[in-house]
């Protein structure tokens, strides 16, 4: 029996869906079963991330009883994926009270299910964050990104949905943004991943191919990876090189 994590941040376009992605692709090339699966029912896009549009049979079939959940299973990359349809009316017949139970039954034949959760806190964001053992939390190095996913960790502890950590993603290093450690501190969690903003990210999006397939040498690549080892207990810096006085300080350590 495998875990799953469900990856959630509260507000859209903070990058749950490119980090689910690119992050069950390094866990799946370190030899682990992964299963990835779009929890985002209203506005499905892992499917387009991962060029598999013009699939029949997704996870909205599955939730309206209209389908096996082995039926809409695809495999790219290593990595088994239940999408999500983008038709909007099949996505209104979908029922989200049996979403736990395709959790659980996935879970028991794959090590990690990664779940790209909705943003908000609606029905839809509330299941998937309810059904996941765990919930890695998305963080843009903002203030109103920290706001939202301090009441997702408020509800995730509510839920009893253990908190594994924090990604601050699209790190610029900029003067006017909020350090890990900061973030670390407000939301009193710790920071297992730091992705920097990378155009190779919105590369990867526009030719539907993970960033960690098309570039593994990309600075986002190095830090996905990162981020996976970590999550498989291997003990790895999560700092970026690159950055001169992040470096300075992992050196003085
Ligand atoms: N580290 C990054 N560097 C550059 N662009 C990024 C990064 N992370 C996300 N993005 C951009 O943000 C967009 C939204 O990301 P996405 O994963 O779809 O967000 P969410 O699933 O949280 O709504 C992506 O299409 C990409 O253009
Ligand atoms: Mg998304």
């Amino acid at each position: 029996m495998g875990c799953s994590i469900a990856i959630a941040s509260g507000k859209g376009g903070t990058g749950k869906s490119v980090i689910s992605s690119n992050l069950s692709v390094v866990l799946a090339k370190a030899g682990k079963n992964v299963l990835i699966l779009d929890a985002d029912i209203k506005m499905a896009n892992l499917s387009l991330l991962l060029d598999l549009e013009y699939v029949d049979t997704t996870l909205n079939e599955v939730l309206s009883g209209e389908a096996n959940l082995e039926d809409a299973i695809y495999e790219k990359y290593g990595v088994k994926i239940l999408p999500t349809g983008i038709s909007l009316s099949k996505a209104r017949k979908a029922k989200l009270d049996k979403l736990e139970e395709v959790f659980k039954e996935i879970t028991q034949n794959t090590d990690y299910l990664i779940i790209d959760t909705p943003p908000g806190l609606e029905v839809d964001a509330i299941s998937a964050l309810a059904g996941a053992e765990n919930a890695l939390l998305v963080v843009n190095p903002e203030i109103s990104c920290i706001v939202d996913v301090f009441k997702i960790k408020k509800v995730s502890d509510l839920l009893n949905t253990n908190v594994l950590g924090l990604v601050v993603n699209r790190v610029r290093y900029d003067v006017s943004e909020f350090s890990a450690k900061e973030i670390e501190a407000i939301l009193e969690s710790k920071t297992i991943g730091i992705i920097p903003e990378d155009q190779e990210v919105k590369k990867s999006v526009a030719f539907g191919v993970p960033f960690y397939i098309r570039n593994p040498d990309s600075i986002a690549s190095k830090a996905i990876y990162r981020l996976g080892m970590n999550i498989l207990g291997k003990k790895e810096s999560i700092i970026e090189s690159k950055n001169p006085y992040e470096r300075l300080l992992r050196i003085l350590r």
